[in-house]
């Protein structure tokens, strides 16, 4: 099997973390920036801006996120999120996905595409970052709490780590090593994802 396909395979959703790893964060970081510099956007706009936590900085995130969504969720909700919320805790560190709005709104395209080239430049982000990290033997999460910039959601969390005011909150991924593994998951028929047509 090809590494790049080892590669892929690791990647899961892996919500029990800890921090038993060899790797120093300096390490991770920099292996972080060296894929980031790979990451297509575009028109090469590159908006996407990621910040690490870890230590009492990742304590602080998870007890501010934690806080506001014992507020909001429902009981339900909040009865299946908390967990991950006090897991995330419990993990090396997390890596804050923003667009920096102040290049976004440099990019050619305006409105609409706008938007939706600044979430699809993240998205590239979240997928490749997530995957080093998998390469790196680490697991993760992709998630999404206190997200909403027009309505002032992250608001507190640029506030909490001195971050501009341009930057617009996308996405939260914890990671750190894996204590429990992923599950099996259903697939869809390879066929109806990816169709050819040759005529
Ligand atoms: C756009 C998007 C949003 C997601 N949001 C969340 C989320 O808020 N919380 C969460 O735990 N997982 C989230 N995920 C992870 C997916 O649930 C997960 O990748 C999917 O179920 C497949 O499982 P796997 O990651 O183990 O392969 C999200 C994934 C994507 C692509």
């Amino acid at each position: 099997m090809s590494e790049f396909k080892d590669v892929l395979l690791k990647r899961r959703s892996i919500y029990a973390l800890g921090k038993n790893s060899e790797l120093s964060t300096d390490e991770i970081v920099a292996r972080l920036r060296e894929v980031q510099q790979t990451v297509p956007t575009a028109n090469n706009s590159q908006t996407t801006r990621l910040v690490v936590l870890t230590g009492e900085a990742n304590t602080k995130l998870w007890n501010l996120i934690y806080d506001v969504q014992k507020e909001v969720l429902n009981e339900a909700m909040w009865n299946f999120m908390s967990p991950i919320m006090v897991g995330a805790k419990e993990a090396m560190g997390t890596v804050l996905f923003f667009e920096d709005r102040d290049a976004v709104n440099q990019m050619p395209a305006k409105g609409e595409r706008a938007e939706a080239y600044k979430q699809n430049n993240n998205a590239n982000s979240q997928f490749a970052i997530w995957l080093a990290l998998a390469e790196m033997d680490l697991g993760a999460s992709l998630q999404h709490f206190n997200i909403g910039y027009e309505q002032g959601f992250d608001k507190a969390i640029r506030e909490m780590f001195n971050l501009p005011a341009s930057y617009e909150l996308i996405a939260q991924m914890p990671f750190g090593s894996v204590e429990q593994a992923a599950g099996e998951k259903e697939h869809i028929d390879p066929t109806v994802q990816v169709q050819v047509i040759s005529e």
